[in-house]
């Protein structure tokens, strides 16, 4: 079981930016991403429909034998994380939490921006999350056209800048001082959403903070991978276009990519 690979899932690329940071943190796992470009993008869609999608997924993976889950997706992980994990055996991840975690820690003025898909910020799962926190103050912004261009691969450009201008310049006056990327998608531009709310804001992902989840169920449960093992082995794939999936996995995550398969779950 050691031995078995991490799975990952996201809607599509995004899920890469949390793969970036586990196979940085955790070096000797080998990992089974699969992107559901087949449904994605999630964000648009009801949050029950995004649950069958996800537990789909998840049922393959651990019927292939993954010895946990990380969902890489935030809308995702509002709509099954209860289900997901009461379902399965393995310890499952999911990146709401960590990334609150996160930003309860970095901000300095109680005021929090959170961005992220339309069914994620409907779900109100970002606000439940920080209801522990005390003197907090959350204020949400869905960003639905972020995530089509990051899967176009058009992340910078005058575009992109001006819907960036259009979403984020309320939240900015409004005098946060931290900004949750609530989607996993969102790392991927964060070029361009720096440069438009300027350098005062600081910007949250979930991503380091997962990868730390990750590390510590795996140590609970006595299921890391001893380092000196052999070289981990990395599967990606494509519920759909894994060749074009497969390009920008490439030029996201680099030559850790070798090629992308296409799976019909
Ligand atoms: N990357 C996903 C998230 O974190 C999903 C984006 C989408 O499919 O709309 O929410």
């Amino acid at each position: 079981m050691r031995d078995a690979p991490i799975g990952i899932l996201d809607s599509g690329v995004g899920g890469l930016t949390v793969a970036r940071s586990i196979i940085d943190q955790l070096p000797q796992e080998s990992i089974y991403y699969i992107g559901d470009t087949e449904h994605g993008p999630y964000g648009p869609r009801p949050l029950a429909e995004v649950r069958e999608y996800a537990l789909a997924i998840m049922d393959h993976l651990v019927a292939f034998g993954v010895k946990a889950i990380v969902i890489a997706c935030n809308t995702a992980s509002a709509a099954v994380l209860h289900d997901a994990r009461e379902r399965y055996q393995i310890p499952v991840i999911e990146v709401v939490r960590p990334a609150v975690r996160r930003a309860v820690s970095v901000t300095k003025n109680g005021k929090v921006g959170v961005i992220g898909t339309a069914a994620t910020i409907k779900s109100g799962a970002y606000p439940d999350a920080f209801a522990a926190a005390p003197n907090i103050e959350v204020i949400t912004k869905a960003c639905p056209m972020f995530v089509e261009f990051v899967e176009r691969g058009e992340t910078t450009g005058e575009e992109v800048i001006q819907i960036a201008h259009e979403y984020l310049d309320d939240l900015v006056e409004r005098g946060i001082d931290t900004l949750v990327l609530g989607c996993t998608h969102y790392p991927l531009l964060t070029a361009v959403i720096s440069y438009v709310v300027g350098p005062k804001i600081s910007l949250v992902s979930s991503a380091e903070e997962t990868a730390q989840d990750l590390f510590q169920a795996l140590l609970e449960k006595n299921l890391l991978r001893p380092s000196g093992s052999t070289p981990p082995i990395h599967v990606f794939a494509a519920t759909k276009n894994a060749a074009q999936f497969q390009e920008l996995a490439k030029r996201f995550l680099g030559p850790v990519v070798q090629s992308a398969t296409q799976v019909s779950i």
